[in-house]
């Protein structure tokens, strides 16, 4: 007899995309649908939580609507609902939280929550379907820069973290200030690929006392330092030269600190997760490390990368298979931890 299939319905709703997917054994795609929010939040920089709160709102039952319909299933037919609970826009964890809540109650189905940076390592499962724990996984998504043992599908060990700002948030303040729109990653990678990135030497911190953990705030006043010292001199700012020496620098930092842990835990297999890993110089420079140390090289698509709810589907079948099930109680937990269970 065939072993049986467990398809979930997965929502993603943590910023600026309204996403919804089904997912079969965590690890097969059925559909995964992406609303994003990007051009309502572009005209001010930045997301703005209150409108991606109502973006959610208006889109949330179209958009699982038409990841049922694309997967040829009825909601009847699944086995479990697995929604984003934490980390997040507490207004816009809380429109998936409820969606997710009402459908389990309705169809009678089993809801799981799950942690959103587990569910971008939980993408590379979906990439790689031999890929098993253990790994180590360099998380680099707008909201968190973490540097990650897993042990085993639900158990992380965090080796660092970033101290300030994200890797993705710089991105987007460089972007900023060399006059590029929103969101930054991928208009400062475009802009970097016709620059030359030994123009300008931008610092790589350390953080003292805590060699794996990141800071990218001081690299972020570099970068606004040498644009405002080269116009009070009145000399002209390349954007293409600064894009291409601050991506080199981030990915510099990135790249010495996954080498570091890869050597310590004598890892076999090293992953990129989040926004940040759609970066093709960060994935080649990881890709390039990997094969001079022999360790195996993992990245989702660049699709898999950015938000989206079939890595909450690939996350959510772990959770469900080791027996989490939530209640009518489960809430938005803005500040969700990784490996916290709330
Ligand atoms: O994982 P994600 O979609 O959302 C969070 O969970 O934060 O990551 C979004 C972040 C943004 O900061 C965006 O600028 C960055 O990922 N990003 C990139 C690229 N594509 C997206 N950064 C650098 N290069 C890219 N190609
Ligand atoms: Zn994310």
């Amino acid at each position: 007899m065939s072993e049986k299939q467990i398809r979930i319905l997965a929502i993603e709703s943590s910023c600026d995309e309204t996403a919804a997917a089904v997912v079969e054994n965590g690890r097969c795609i059925k559909s995964n649908i992406i609303s994003t929010q990007i051009p309502d939040h572009a005209l001010y920089g930045g997301v703005v939580p209150e409108i991606a709160s109502r973006k959610h709102i208006e889109r949330i039952d179209n958009v699982i609507e038409m990841a049922l319909t694309e997967a040829g299933v009825k909601l009847g037919e699944l086995d479990a609902i697995a929604c984003t609970y934490g980390p997040g826009l507490v207004g816009a964890l809380l429109v998936g939280v409820a969606e997710a809540k009402a459908l389990s109650w309705a169809a009678g189905l089993p809801l799981v929550g799950v942690h959103h940076i587990e569910g971008h390592i939980a993408a590379n499962y979906i990439e790689d379907p031999s890929l098993e724990p253990p790994f180590l996984c360099l998380v680099v998504s707008g909201g968190h820069t973490h540097l990650v043992r897993v042990i085993d599908y639900g158990k992380y060990e965090i080796l660092g973290r970033t101290v300030d700002d994200a890797a993705g948030e710089a991105f987007d303040k460089v972007a900023r200030a060399i006059g590029l729109g929103y969101p930054g990653g991928p208009l400062v990678e475009k802009a970097a690929k016709s620059g030359d990135a030994s123009a300008v030497s931008f610092p790589r911190a350390k953080v003292e006392g805590s060699p794996y953990d990141f800071s990218f705030s001081g690299l972020k006043s570099a970068v606004l330092n040498y644009i405002n010292g080269l116009k009070m001199k009145e000399q002209e700012v390349n954007p293409n030269d600064i894009a291409a020496s601050f991506q080199e620098a981030v990915v510099g930092v990135l790249c010495d600190h996954a080498a570091m842990a890869m050597e310590e835990f004598g890892a076999k297999d090293f992953a990129l997760a989040g926004g940040v890993a759609s970066n093709s110089a960060l994935r080649s420079a990881v890709q390039e490390l990997c094969v001079q140390k022999g360790v195996r090289f993992h990245c989702p698509s660049p699709i898999l990368c950015t938000d989206n709810a079939a890595m909450i589907g690939a996350a959510g079948y772990y959770e469900y298979i080791a027996g989490r099930r939530d209640k009518w109680d489960l809430n938005a937990v803005p500040g969700l931890a990784l490996g916290e269970r709330v």
